[in-house]
């Protein structure tokens, strides 16, 4: 628990489920005040006010589409309605289209990058206005993934957007520090959520993917939760700019775990 997250004001975009959830609990669990996002599943969203009203947090769910700048007002508006103003934003949104590429079509390319790339700008635009007129220190956390650095075939729309947002996380970085204004990313590995049940649902394919990671196991939500919140806090005062890749090793080389080359 870090006690200064108490009553903090918190925005976190795809809260409804996997680690936007695990994120929105975790933060209600230090008692903060959180916009739970969602685009599609009202149902999960309202569950995860549910658990952090009754873990002392207060919460609401929200709708809204991160790659509009429509959506992401309507998140800000509510923080402010509801809870009073604006202390941690976190662009947690994002999907996947698997697709060889000379294959992927144009409205699925502008689809990966207008959620993972697009909505991550318009999130952090929306806050950086914010904490500027209102003169506020606050923090912007983005979900960015080890495929910011690790090339992967077959989802290069998905890598070119993560790529994209550790650059823009570095420059906003510096560009608002004097402001007090810190960003950071978060770049999680093989993490357990929907947007990898089908792959570790196949018992071949988890194989794979666990041969990919140093510590041996698929990562859970919270553990990515945690990071989020040890950002959020002030015992990471002094940090800015960074990625926190929460990855069990996957971006130490592990082809070369055993010594080989
Ligand atoms: P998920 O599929 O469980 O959750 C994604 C969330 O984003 C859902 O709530 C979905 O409704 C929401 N979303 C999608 N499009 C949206 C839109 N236009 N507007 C608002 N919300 C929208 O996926 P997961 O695993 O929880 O992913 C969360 C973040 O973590 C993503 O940015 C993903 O790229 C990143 N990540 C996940 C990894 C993993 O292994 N699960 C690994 C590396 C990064």
């Amino acid at each position: 628990m870090y006690t200064d997250l108490k009553d903090k004001v918190a925005v976190i975009t795809g809260g409804s489920k996997g680690i936007g959830r695990a994120i929105a609990e975790r933060f209600g669990k230090e008692h903060m005040h959180v916009v739970v996002n969602y685009n599609s599943d009202a149902t999960e969203a309202q569950q995860a006010v549910d658990v952090i009203v009754k873990n002392g947090g207060q919460a609401v769910s929200v709708y809204g589409d991160v790659s509009t700048e429509h959506g992401v007002q309507g998140l800000l508006d509510a923080a402010i309605k509801h809870f009073g103003g604006l202390d941690v934003w976190v662009n947690n949104a994002g999907m996947e289209i698997q697709a060889p590429t000379h294959e992927l079509s144009l409205a699925d390319w502008n689809k990966v990058i207008s959620i993972n790339e697009t909505g991550v700008f318009l999130g952090a635009k929306t806050a950086l206005r914010y904490f500027k007129e209102n003169h506020k220190p606050g923090d912007i956390i983005n979900m960015s993934s080890v495929h910011e650095q690790i090339p992967w075939p077959t989802f290069a729309s998905y890598a070119a957007a993560k790529g994209a947002v550790k650059l823009f996380t570095q420059s906003i970085a510096m560009e608002y520090a004097k402001d007090n204004i810190r960003v950071n990313g978060i770049g999680p590995g093989a993490i357990n959520t929907p947007i990898n049940a089908e792959k570790l649902a196949d018992k071949e394919q988890y194989a794979q993917t666990v041969a990919m990671v140093p510590m041996d196991r698929i990562g859970k939500p919270e553990e990515v939760a945690a990071a989020a919140a040890w950002l959020a806090s002030s015992e990471s005062s002094y940090v800015t700019g960074i990625t926190l890749f929460v990855d069990g090793g996957m971006t130490l080389y592990p082809a070369f775990k055993d010594g080989q080359g």
